[in-house]
């Protein structure tokens, strides 16, 4: 937990984030025990904007890993911010009872994706 939670607040510092200021780390444990980091890229063109959770599932498919067994998120707010719902989703493509941990300047919240994201829509909608 303590390596996640080092290399999400190390990422957290490359944040591209001058529209809100809002600045977020996340790193991504594999299955297989790699850890893979992304932070928040925005852009001029706001709805371009690239969430944190998003960017380091980007990362670790990229390398090769398609599942996930935890995610940390680092922000600078209390209560902890949870991740936004296009997060949850993409999250959960590539996690079953994956564990989300939302970490403050604070306080500590944990969830499973589940808990996050009831009733998803999944491969299974599909008949994948
Ligand atoms: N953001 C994330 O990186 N992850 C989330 O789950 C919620 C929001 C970013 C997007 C934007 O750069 C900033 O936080 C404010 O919304």
């Amino acid at each position: 937990m303590k390596e996640l939670e080092k290399a999400a607040r190390a990422v957290q510092q490359n944040a591209y984030a001058p529209y809100s200021g809002f600045c977020v780390g996340a790193a991504i444990l594999t299955v297989t025990g790699e850890v893979f980091v992304g932070c928040n890229v925005e852009n001029a063109s706001y709805g371009l904007t690239n969430c944190a959770e998003r960017v380091a599932v980007g990362s670790a498919v990229a390398a090769g890993h398609k599942g996930i067994k935890k995610v940390v998120v680092i922000t600078d707010v209390d209560p902890p911010a949870a991740p936004c719902g296009a997060c949850r989703q993409v999250l959960s493509e590539f996690g079953a009872g994956l564990e989300v941990v939302a970490i403050g300047s604070k306080e500590t919240r944990s969830w499973t994706i589940e808990e996050l994201l009831p009733a998803s829509f999944g491969r299974k909608d599909l008949n994948k």
